[in-house]
């Protein structure tokens, strides 16, 4: 069972392990009797430094919460290093090395490849630090203590939907040619976004309803090496020359906005009608196209409200509280089952993207036309 209904028994619950792991991480002063002990163990400085480790700028997701993160941390009181890691795996290696090296007494990773920071992040625990997983999931090891992200399986749920009710509204009457697009396969979010669409679609392909022409539904055909544009756009271009030279696509299932847009163009570059084009992440141009009748829809994964649970969670830390948590099952890194805060996405299109952006003053103006 997902979430929700055992939110609160959850919440205390986790809270109690999230302390009791970093007991046994070697935090100094630390009690082995989690329970009595819990309130008497020592968070860290209010003046702490917090390293904030993120992959790269694939989306513009991640560079607001550069952004927030550096404004909220020093608002806090905490001193923030957040660093990009534009060159790739060994570069974000070598930063989280520098920040735990630095004193960091938190390290938030946004992984680019959730399972190639073990070493990394092991000798952040060893050192005394506390490590939480921001957006993406840590994988294969337990020097993770707790993951704060919006739920992704839900939002793959939720774009295997708005492509369903999209081909009604769009398409007329099925069945319907589809194409589908996934995620890097080094982010552990792909996966969980492609399974949450694949849970709608599935049973659509197997009535019929849904043909994948170029015969592509395996994650490891369609995913997206790096999350890259061109990338996308180029299996597209090869897809389209190959499967549908007489035929038309109907739609196409994007994890992003960005990939979104590859396909739109990889389309209209074949002079082909535009097909029902799902997405995530409320980008600026996605958000436009959206409004004028282009991109079906979006996701809505509001950063601020994730930065902020991400913070509250460093100065429950801080304080030596329990860190609220809200699921403590869906979230199995392979080695452990990592407490989760998630978040809820939402789903956006030209319908209701006034009414969801209502208080984003970036978004909500280009619903104004
Ligand atoms: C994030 C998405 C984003 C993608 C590419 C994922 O891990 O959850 O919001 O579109 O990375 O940056």
């Amino acid at each position: 069972m997902r979430r929700t209904t055992f939110a609160l028994a959850a919440t205390a619950m986790a809270g109690a392990l999230v302390l009791t792991g970093c007991g046994d991480g070697g935090r100094e002063g630390g009690t082995t009797d989690a329970g009595a002990g819990a309130e008497e163990e020592a968070g860290f400085a209010a003046d702490a430094t917090i390293g904030v480790a993120l992959p790269q700028k694939t989306s513009e997701n991640w560079v607001l919460a550069e952004e927030l993160f550096n404004e909220g941390l020093r608002e806090a009181g905490f001193e923030p290093i957040v660093q990009f890691a534009n060159g790739g795996v060994t570069e974000q290696q070598n930063q989280i090395q520098a920040m735990v090296e630095q004193g960091a007494e938190v390290i938030v990773v946004g992984a680019i490849d959730g399972s190639q920071l073990g070493t990394q992040l092991e000798a952040a625990k060893d050192g005394g630090a506390y490590v939480i997983a921001y957006d993406r999931l840590v994988k294969n090891t337990e020097a993770v203590d707790l993951y704060v992200a919006f739920d992704n399986f839900q939002v793959g749920v939720l774009q295997g939907t708005a492509l369903l009710e999209g081909l009604a509204e769009r398409k007329g009457e099925g069945p319907y040619n589809i194409e589908l697009i996934a995620g890097s396969p080094d982010d552990a979010n792909s996966t969980p976004f492609f399974e949450g669409a694949m849970s709608v679609l599935q049973p659509r392909i197997d009535d019929g309803t849904l043909v994948v022409v170029s015969g592509q539904t395996t994650f490891e055909q369609v995913a997206t090496q790096g999350w890259k544009a061109e990338n996308a756009q180029r299996r597209m271009d090869t897809i389209l020359s190959g499967s549908y030279a007489d035929t038309e696509l109907h739609g196409v299932l994007s994890p992003n906005d960005t990939l979104g847009r590859a396909a739109l163009t990889a389309v209209a570059q074949a002079g082909k009608e535009t097909p029902v084009v799902t997405g995530q992440d409320s980008e600026v141009e996605s958000v436009k196209s959206i409004v004028a009748g282009e991109q079906y829809s979006t996701i809505y994964k509001d950063t601020r409200e994730l930065v902020a649970q991400t913070i509250a969670t460093i100065k429950a830390l801080q304080a030596g509280e329990e860190a609220d948590v809200n699921d403590t099952e869906s979230y199995d890194n392979g080695v452990k089952v990592v407490p989760a805060y998630l978040l809820t996405p939402l789903i956006v299109t030209q319908e209701n993207a006034a009414e969801v952006y209502e208080n984003d003053e970036s978004l909500f103006p280009l619903t104004q036309g």
